[in-house]
């Protein structure tokens, strides 16, 4: 495993600004933050040496090298979802990749379902913490200490300095903010309305298919998270509706300026 990633690493170095500290996954719906990074450059997923390949509608599959809130970061337009057939190795493979790259932080953005009757479509969620509702741990195997330990810690998988700060930006720029328990399920179907009942009973605010995965493995490596949900569905008992993969990428694509304006300022203030 290290002497594949190390060659993707070799490959990519050269094309990344040394000081490039800050990864960024854009999920469903969520791509277009990437029009706030300046300078950039592109690498398609299918130019860099054993990445994965992206195939779901609304992801373009790319990095995206640049600026952002006057720093460098690494962005990757379009993740790799375990639904799609990938297992959790690769599903984390690009996070693997931004440690060995050195990189500090890693900043994640989904599209989730809400069971918190709270919230309402087109709400910021800023995950405080997760539950690991999925089939397959990226952990599970052989332990390479020299991507982390064995048995990392997650008491505070969502960094949170990083969460103050997102929440004080919030503050200050009126935007509102959710807060709560990202589900992290397997889809790829949508939840039925008994399923989101019980992810609601569990203790979760939010359900969505990624993230999880990506999370545990930056942890793993040391990096500190940010990541938001944009609540995209509801399901909550009287108010679940049909959902398509569409009705999502529409609700996302209306909410995330604002996602987009935090994460940038975060950035700045880091
Ligand atoms: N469930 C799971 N994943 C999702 C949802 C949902 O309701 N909405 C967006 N991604």
């Amino acid at each position: 495993m290290l002497e594949i990633l190390r060659e993707t690493v070799s490959w990519l170095r050269p094309q990344i600004p040394a000081e490039t500290k800050i990864g960024v996954i854009l999920g469903t719906g969520l791509g277009d933050l990437a029009h706030s990074i300046t300078d950039k450059k592109e690498i398609p997923y299918e130019t860099i040496p054993h990445f994965p390949v992206s195939t779901v509608e609304g992801h373009n599959g790319k990095l995206i090298a640049g600026q952002l809130g006057g720093k460098p970061v690494l962005a990757m337009q379009g993740r790799f979802h375990f639904y799609e057939g990938y297992d959790m190795k690769q599903v984390t493979y690009p996070v693997r990749v931004m440690q060995l790259l050195g990189f500090e932080y890693l900043f994640v953005s989904n599209a989730a379902g809400g069971m918190n009757g709270s919230f309402q479509v087109g709400d910021i969620m800023l995950i405080e913490d997760h539950i690991n509702l999925f089939p397959e741990h990226p952990l599970r195997g052989k332990n390479d200490k020299e991507l982390g330990t064995r048995f990392p810690d997650m008491s505070e998988a969502y960094n949170l300095k990083l969460r103050k700060l997102a929440t004080s930006i919030a503050e200050k720029n009126n935007i509102k903010l959710q807060y709560g328990v990202y589900v992290g399920t397997q889809g790829p179907t949508f939840e039925t309305p008994a399923e989101y009942h019980y992810f609601k009973i569990i203790g979760g605010d939010a359900v969505g298919m990624s993230t999880v995965p990506e999370v545990i493995v930056a942890r793993h490596g040391g990096l500190k998270v940010l990541a938001f949900s944009i609540i995209t569905d509801l399901g909550v008992y009287g108010k679940i509706v049909e959902v398509s993969h569409e009705d999502v990428q529409k609700a996302a694509k209306i909410a995330q300026p604002k996602m987009a304006f935090i994460m940038e300022e975060v950035i700045k203030q880091l």
